[in-house]
């Protein structure tokens, strides 16, 4: 069940505060946690009050839930792509399904609409989704594609659904509405159109909600391939999965440069959040779609859940869909 994959020594130079630089071995340390593969694995998201991991998988309509104390994993199937989901504090969760914001019974395994968005778009799903710290549950859409990365362009819009159930629309245009994340004082929400090739900031308004202000903080290199998922660490920096590109990198939003790159076995890494005791353990989800034969023979473990240690850096808890 568990496969160490592999594990490497980088030197982190840690300055205290009055004293000499320090330099600590740490060791990072890959492995898989959950031996089922996903199509399309997104949105992990640590629940803290039952030490687990949930995750979805898009294409499978599937939103699942693994139990890092007993490793088991239950699933709910629902009827439509299962884009995102997230904690609500009301209880149960809600989630992304299709082209709608809905909330999610765990026990029942029932599925409720809360509202729904791009009426007009018959081919339009909702893609990555996150809740901001006032308990506001952003998502954006693209339109269905017809293999990864490849779908008709600016047909996706970035929405929010506010906690009195009404969703408002932020912009449209986006191709692939991706990763999102806010900054550790609120002031600033991050976010990734994937073909844009760039990690976006806005100034935020957290007691409005607004946004403003819209500028690139980060360009991909070639390498890296395709902004995904993302997620914010303790100190501010930012955590972004590259589709095809294989890794997770850490950048930093203030300099716009890269920090640190950690290569994974699989090409098609997908999206993070950090977990486990302290939040100091690093999830990263991939996928198995749009692989070849020979490609998927090459990445055993393409579509699983991964779980890095030994970052040094630790993440901070979910905020809950407030409504
Ligand atoms: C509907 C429910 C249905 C569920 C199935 C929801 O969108 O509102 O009536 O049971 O989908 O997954
Ligand atoms: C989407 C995939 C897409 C990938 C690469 C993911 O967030 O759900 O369908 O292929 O991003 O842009
Ligand atoms: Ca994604």
């Amino acid at each position: 069940m568990h496969g160490l994959l592999f594990a490497k020594c980088l030197p982190h130079c840690l300055c205290q505060p009055m004293g000499d630089p320090v330099l600590i071995m740490s060791s990072i340390k890959i492995e898989t946690v959950v031996l089922d593969t996903n199509r399309c694995g997104e949105s992990p998201v640590w629940e803290e009050k039952s030490n687990s991991l949930l995750y979805v998988d898009i294409p499978s309509k599937k939103i699942c839930r693994w139990n890092s104390l007993t490793k088991q994993v239950q699933e709910v199937i629902v009827d439509s792509p299962v884009s995102s989901v997230a904690i609500r504090q009301s209880g149960g969760y809600v989630a992304t399904v299709g082209t709608r914001f809905c909330a999610l019974n765990w026990e029942d395994q029932s599925l409720s609409d809360l509202f729904s968005v791009d009426k007009d778009k018959k081919n339009n799903r909702f893609n990555d989704g996150k809740v901001d710290p006032a308990g506001r549950y952003f998502a954006g859409t693209m339109a269905e594609e017809i293999a990864p990365a490849v779908l008709e362009r600016y047909q996706g819009s970035l929405y929010a659904l506010f906690p009195n159930g009404i969703a408002e629309k932020y912009f449209d245009n986006v191709d692939i509405s991706n990763g999102l994340d806010w900054s550790l004082d609120h002031k600033v929400f991050y976010y990734i159109d994937s073909l844009s090739y760039s990690v976006d900031a806005f100034d935020y308004d957290l007691h409005t909600g607004k946004i403003a202000n819209r500028r690139s903080v980060y360009k991909m290199e070639k390498e890296e391939h395709i902004p995904d998922g993302m997620c914010i660490d303790t100190e501010g920096k930012l955590w972004v999965a590259c589709y095809n590109g294989g890794r997770v990198i850490r950048l930093d939003p203030e300099t716009g440069k890269r920090l640190q790159t950690v290569k994974l076995p699989v090409e098609k890494t997908t999206s993070c959040c950090f977990g486990g005791k302290d939040y100091s353990e690093l999830y990263v989800t991939s996928a198995r779609d749009g692989l070849d034969t020979d490609e998927l023979s090459r990445q055993p473990d393409t579509g699983k859940i991964f779980k890095i240690t030994g970052l040094g850096v630790k993440g901070i808890a979910p905020f809950p869909f407030a409504g």
